[in-house]
């Protein structure tokens, strides 16, 4: 592996799991891949003969498009398995559709369900590595990943994240990114600040919170806004949307507040108008599209990490 670190797990299902070691790995082996893509021709052999499937039982744009064209480019196999269409329809149940695809010849699933565990459950059930794509309220380790790598790189570091002042910012109630980005940057050694009503921060936190946006916002070196995750509220949580963005959106008046070094965040889909009230293109230090174009190299560098072997090459990315 790259950097002399240890061997991976055979499955990624949160962060946590990975450690600060595990991370840096992974971060290490986005840049060979984030070079891979800057390619005229973004593709190397390394998974030539894997399988990779990808089971979304909740909607997707980012994720699972990210993952097919990781899989792509390392020339893996894909397969997509859609809900809609499946056999589940008629009854089948979960564990009996991974044994069916499990026996098709499958070396890895990358699976997002609304209940939290699935993915842990599915471990259980296959010898594929799975891949946690998000699960419910819980986790989305390779969001988690994408972030820590879009910072490191925006601000030209090599190593971890020590001594950096970050601020959550929203719905950290509902939000798994919440869960995994802020526990990818805690291990990488920055500090994380949660910003929210009281309403929509869960019952307990190992980070500070704060209800005062304003009274953080000069001085922090990223802003990371988090989706409104209206599907997943069934109460009021905030008294209405307009007040919710005037205490806790980034509005023009924000804006204008931070320091132009400040990097802006926000794991998509935006809600535009309600946590982010201005246009990102006109801040200097939005990242949004980046986080983006990361996730592609991030996504392989897990997929290699998981079914890979020997070290990435720079050539052929054979290891
Ligand atoms: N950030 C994220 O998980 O986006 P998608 O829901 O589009 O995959």
């Amino acid at each position: 592996m790259s950097a002399g670190h240890d061997r991976p797990a055979r499955s990624l299902l949160s962060v946590d799991g990975l450690g600060t070691e595990g991370i840096l790995r992974i971060l290490d082996l986005a840049d060979h891949m984030a070079e891979v893509n800057r390619r005229p021709n973004p593709k190397v052999p390394a998974l030539r003969g894997k399988t990779v499937c990808s089971v979304f039982f909740e909607d997707s744009t980012r994720t699972r498009l990210s993952f097919e064209t990781a899989a792509k480019r390392l020339s893996a196999d894909t397969m997509t398995f859609s809900v809609s269409q499946s056999s589940l329809n008629k009854g089948e149940s979960l564990r009996d559709t991974i044994d069916t695809i499990s026996a098709m010849g499958v070396d890895a699933f990358v699976i997002r369900h609304a209940s939290s565990g699935a993915p842990w459950q599915v471990d259980h059930w296959t010898t594929a590595s799975v891949i946690n794509a998000g699960d419910g309220w819980h986790s989305h380790p390779t969001q988690g990943l994408l972030d820590a790598y879009t910072v490191r790189t925006s601000l030209g570091r090599t190593g971890g994240l020590e001594g950096l002042r970050i601020a959550i910012v929203g719905d950290i109630k509902h939000s798994r990114v919440a869960r995994s980005t802020s526990m990818a940057f805690r291990l990488l050694g920055a500090d994380v600040t949660l910003v929210a009503p009281r309403t929509l921060l869960p019952p307990v936190v190992e980070e500070p919170t704060t209800e005062d946006l304003d009274g953080i916002i000069e001085g922090v070196d990223v802003l990371y806004m988090l989706r409104m995750q209206n599907e997943r509220m069934n109460e009021a949580l905030v008294p209405s949307l307009r007040e919710y963005t005037s205490r806790f959106g980034l509005t023009p008046d924000r804006a204008a507040r931070l320091a132009p070094q400040t990097l802006v965040m926000h794991p998509g889909p935006v809600n535009r108008g309600v946590e982010i009230a201005v246009d990102p293109g006109e801040l200097p230090g939005a990242v949004i599209t980046q986080q983006v174009t990361n996730g592609i190299a991030v996504r392989m560098a897990v997929l290699f990490d998981l079914l890979g072997s020997g070290e990435p090459g720079t050539e052929g990315t054979s290891r």
